[in-house]
């Protein structure tokens, strides 16, 4: 569900706005980078009375919609994850995500594959990294970076950007511990 227009602040439409207006240059490849640098600025300039925000506290909905961009496709959601919210490790296909935190802490590892990549089936992952995502915290994660969340101190507030709709591009799931690599499918 999007976000009541009634409360939605200055904060939250100047993000959106600023994102419209490096989206101009949709071919920049250091779009990751400059969306990380507005979301920062978004999450700092932001109180939790913000009528906006506050909303999405109180709600405390694990995953909705705040913003779709209806000539560009990119995608802004918002998390209140609980305790023990986590997924397996995953990459977003051909789309990169910008995740950054407003309230609690949210861990999110990266890994590498170790084998040669040959076999769809089958992945051998190594933990190469853990990003340790509190308030004001933001990473860019670009195409095919395997990696998993884990909310590690809850409510986890997290701030989710998609650079394009993710249930319309065929992504992967991997098991850590058995290899196995399977195929999340594009929605209809
Ligand atoms: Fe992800």
């Amino acid at each position: 569900m999007a976000l009541d227009p009634a409360t939605t602040s200055t904060t939250f439409d100047r993000y959106i706005e600023e994102l419209r207006a490096l989206w101009k240059d949709s071919n920049d490849a250091n779009l990751p980078f400059k969306v990380k640098a507005a979301m920062e600025r978004m999450l700092a300039s932001t109180s939790p009375d913000d009528p906006w925000m506050a909303e999405i506290i109180r709600d405390a909905q694990p995953s909705r919609e705040l913003y779709r961009d209806p000539e560009y496709g990119f995608i802004q959601m918002g998390h209140v994850h609980p305790q023990g919210h986590g997924n397996l490790p995953h990459d977003h296909g051909p789309c990169w995500v910008v995740y950054g935190a407003y309230q609690g802490l949210t861990e999110i590892s990266l890994y590498e594959r170790t084998d040669d990549g040959k076999n769809a089936e089958k992945a051998d992952l190594h933990t190469r990294e853990v990003h340790k995502l509190g308030p004001g915290v933001v990473y860019p994660y670009l195409t095919g970076q395997i990696h998993s969340t884990h909310a590690a101190e809850t409510p986890a507030v997290v701030f989710r950007f998609l650079s394009a709709d993710l249930n319309k591009i065929l992504r992967r799931r991997y098991n850590a511990e058995t290899g196995e690599v399977s195929l999340i499918e594009p929605q209809p």
